[in-house]
């Protein structure tokens, strides 16, 4: 009895935040999916007159399905590339200029207030004197990177004063010609509810599919689960679940992580979205296979989209083989 194996492209380094790529690969062993990792610095694109067209590792590349992690340092590439492979009918899981665009807690900010989802008030800078911080109101500030990770650079202050001598000058662009890298930019938001606590939601193709609350170590503002935060199930019908949701369609994501507060009022307030968010703690902390859904929602006949016809693919250009 011959299975047939579905294949999908995973571009990404399997090694980096491995622990999530481990339940990918155990849930595409129980679904009969094969898994191939491609590197994604071995992207290529060609375009010509009349011609464009996608390669890895030197060979021309058109996947049926394809999903993206840990590609944050490769825009410049896996945008164009995995676009073109979608305007070809490859499903592409996550539209890559939407997944970009939401690891920019700025234009996420923007985003989501334009549909409507309640958002933290939000101050945003190349520097403090930018702006005017006091229309933070008077109570703990916290600053963030726009485009910080696992709570990196975020720190809490107790006034603006501090929080805008704690900002480095840079000053105006450095008198150098040619080419310079894009320089971070800073929020600066209120402290909601003294910090400590938040949820994180985990949602794909429009449903809540687990949610947490997580609570941070003493004397630490930041309950992220790296910095050693301790984390509950919450149920389902939790009016996060909703807000969640509505974050992921505002940033036009099929699937991805959400962070969210509770503000004194008893509001659902979306500090993030985050189309390369982890799953392996939620995971664990609800016992949902979030992999497990992801690969079924990745392997489901995309209504509307007509399958890729078989002659039309190439080969897939062997990447790492990581059967199921
Ligand atoms: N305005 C705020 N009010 C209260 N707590 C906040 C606020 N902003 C951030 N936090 C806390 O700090 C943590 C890290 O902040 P945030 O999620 O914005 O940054 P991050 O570095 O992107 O984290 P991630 O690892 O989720 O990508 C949040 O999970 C939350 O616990
Ligand atoms: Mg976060």
């Amino acid at each position: 009895m011959i299975f047939a194996v579905t294949e999908i492209v995973v571009v990404h380094y399997p090694g980096e935040r491995a622990e999530n790529w481990v339940l990918l690969r155990k849930a595409a062993r129980a679904r009969a999916v094969r898994l191939v990792s491609w590197a994604p610095h071995l992207l290529g694109f060609w375009c010509a007159d009349g011609q464009q067209s996608v390669s890895y590792a030197g060979k021309t590349a058109r996947p049926g399905i394809v999903i993206h992690r840990t590609v944050a340092p490769f825009r410049g590439i896996v945008v164009p590339a995995l676009a073109r492979l979608a305007a070809e009918g490859s499903r592409v899981l996550n539209d890559p200029e939407a997944a970009f665009r939401s690891r920019d807690k700025l234009l996420t900010t923007t985003d989501l207030a334009r549909a409507g989802v309640p958002v933290v008030p939000t101050l945003a800078f190349d520097e403090p004197d930018g702006v005017n911080l006091a229309a933070l109101g008077q109570a703990e500030l916290i600053l963030k990177p726009a485009r910080g990770v696992r709570g990196e650079g975020v720190a809490a202050f107790r006034s603006a004063a501090a929080l805008s001598a704690a900002c480095q000058r840079r000053g105006p662009r450095p008198e150098v010609s040619g080419y310079c890298a894009e320089r971070e930019h800073y929020l600066a938001q209120p402290l909601v509810a003294g910090g400590g606590q938040d949820i994180r939601a985990y949602v794909v193709d429009r449903s809540c599919v687990a949610l947490m609350r997580r609570v941070a170590k003493p004397g630490e503002v930041r309950a992220n689960l790296a910095l050693g935060a301790t984390a509950s199930p919450l149920a389902l019908d939790h009016p996060a679940a909703a807000v969640a949701v509505a974050a992921l369609t505002a940033c036009r994501l099929d699937f991805g992580g959400v962070d969210m507060v509770e503000d004194g009022d008893g509001v659902i307030r979306v500090l993030e979205v985050d189309a390369w968010a982890g799953f392996a703690g939620i995971t664990r902390v609800t016992g949902t296979d979030v992999a497990g859904v992801l690969l079924d929602f990745a392997t489901a006949p995309d209504e509307g989209r007509a399958a890729v016809p078989d002659e039309g693919r190439a080969a897939v250009p062997e990447g790492e083989d990581a059967a199921g």
